[in-house]
């Protein structure tokens, strides 16, 4: 895909590492959204200077809820997706992308560490890490592909691919998950 002057949404953008790379090398104009305000200002600190580059404090869902841009591309890289209810987020998503156009999202992988993938809709109890190393409790919704499948086809959106990824330092089970679909 030609990301020249494609408008993109990284929703949980971070320090903007991604947001700039796909600005930089490839000229999209990215829009990157972050819950953390720490994390959107060393964003603009980075690369505030790139004019198509623009960083937003805030919710993903509520961005999106206030927003009537329509995008070309919408991903997330360990980002807002799996920590925010798909049942929610993912109409949210369908709604601001342009027929035929793409969301992307890696998630940690459901049987990382020999987990188990969820057997309902519901989410379980997770931590991140932050930067001081403290460990903040969160909810993550731990779906296989099926279960993502069956979320993104209600919200209108089609499961393109589903690809595990391994890390060898992390044994036999898989550490990754990444999803394409396209808005139908
Ligand atoms: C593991 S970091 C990944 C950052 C970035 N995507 C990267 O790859 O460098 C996850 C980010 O998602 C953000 N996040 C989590 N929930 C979010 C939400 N509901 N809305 C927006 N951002 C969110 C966090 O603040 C954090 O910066």
């Amino acid at each position: 895909m030609d990301l020249r002057r494609k408008r993109l949404l990284e929703l949980g953008c971070g320090p903007g590492h991604n947001a700039a790379h796909l600005a930089t090398r490839y000229g999209a104009h990215v829009t990157g959204v972050d819950l953390v305000g720490l994390q959107v200002r060393r964003a603009r600190s980075h690369y505030g200077r790139l004019n198509n580059l623009t960083f937003v404090a805030g919710h993903a869902l509520h961005y999106l809820q206030a927003s009537a841009e329509r995008f070309d591309a919408i991903y997330s890289v360990f980002g807002a997706i799996g920590l925010v209810a798909p049942e929610l987020l993912l109409p949210a998503i369908a709604q601001h992308l342009k027929p035929g156009c793409t969301l992307a999202f890696s998630v940690p992988h459901p049987q990382r560490g020999g987990r188990r993938p969820s057997t309902d809709d519901r989410p379980s109890r997770d931590y991140v890490t932050l930067h001081d190393r403290t460990r903040l409790p969160v909810a993550r919704w731990e779906f296989d592909a099926e279960r993502w499948e069956k979320h993104l086809g209600r919200a209108g959106l089609w499961l393109a691919s589903a690809q595990e990824f391994h890390d060898a330092r992390h044994g036999l089970w898989p550490t990754t998950l990444l999803i394409t679909a396209h808005k139908l």
